[in-house]
């Protein structure tokens, strides 16, 4: 299989043009969910559109509109009647139905949310959930080669107890990875402590947490097997 990334038109790194091991579950699971699902930061429709191929309904979000009319371009015509575009930053601009998702899907996204819409925004996906329903998120941790520098850092906020120990203010100033303007100043890299207290104070289950690296990341960001971290929870 040939991985390719493909610039996001926002400047919010990169997305991929094959879904990763974790949004192969999710679509895994939209095969066989009778209700709609979401793709939070859908961008160009990597996992949205082989959901819709598996039969979901699937609601589509993301931050820049100019991504989901990619998406919708992108999306075969048989598939359109099931796909909703919902442009708008989460959690903030994203409202819903209580109980009305089978299924949340936020793969590479969450790295771009402060702590408060972190709080906020897992708060939100437990309230669209229906009984039964399941979250699904893929998120960078710090070990990631061009973080190398913050690994040291994040461990020592970690270490002595500290909430959000991936915040990163400035990535400029912890990397000099020739790429960084694609990306935002400040990151949120997440591991398994701050995924599984948010899940736990969204009164959410998990059912796997794990760090691994995902089989599409870019050999430049190789660092030492824990470059991601992956969440199905449920409720
Ligand atoms: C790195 S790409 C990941 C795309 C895809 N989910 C994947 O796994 O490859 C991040 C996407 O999330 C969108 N995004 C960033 N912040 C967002 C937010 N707060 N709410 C919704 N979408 C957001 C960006 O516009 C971009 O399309």
């Amino acid at each position: 299989m040939i991985h390719r990334r493909q610039a996001t038109r926002n400047r919010t790194g990169w997305t991929s043009t094959v879904p990763n091991e974790l949004s192969e579950l999710f679509i895994a699971f939209s095969a066989s969910a009778a209700g709609p699902v979401l793709d939070i930061g859908a961008a160009f429709g990597v996992a949205t559109i082989p959901a819709l191929a598996a039969g979901a309904i699937v609601l589509a979000n993301d931050s820049d509109p100019g991504h989901l009319a990619e998406l919708a371009g992108l999306t075969p015509p048989e598939f359109r009647p099931r796909l909703r575009l919902l442009p708008g930053r989460f959690p903030g601009d994203l409202e819903l139905p209580a109980q009305s998702l089978a299924a949340v899907h936020a793969s590479n996204v969450l790295h771009f949310l402060t702590s408060g819409e972190l709080e906020a925004g897992f708060q939100k996906i437990a309230d669209w959930l229906e009984p039964g329903g399941r979250l699904f998120v893929q998120a960078g941790t710090p070990y990631q080669q061009p973080f190398a520098a913050f690994v040291p850092v994040y461990e020592a906020r970690a270490a002595t107890g500290e909430a959000w120990p991936g915040w990163v203010e400035d990535t400029r100033a912890i990397s000099t990875h020739k790429k960084l303007h694609q990306i935002p100043q400040s990151l949120h890299l997440l591991d398994e402590a701050v995924l599984s207290r948010l899940v736990r104070s969204a009164g959410l289950r998990i059912e796997r947490l794990w760090t691994y690296r995902r089989h599409d990341l870019p050999r430049s960001m190789h660092l030492d097997g824990r470059e991601g971290v992956a969440l199905v929870a449920y409720t």
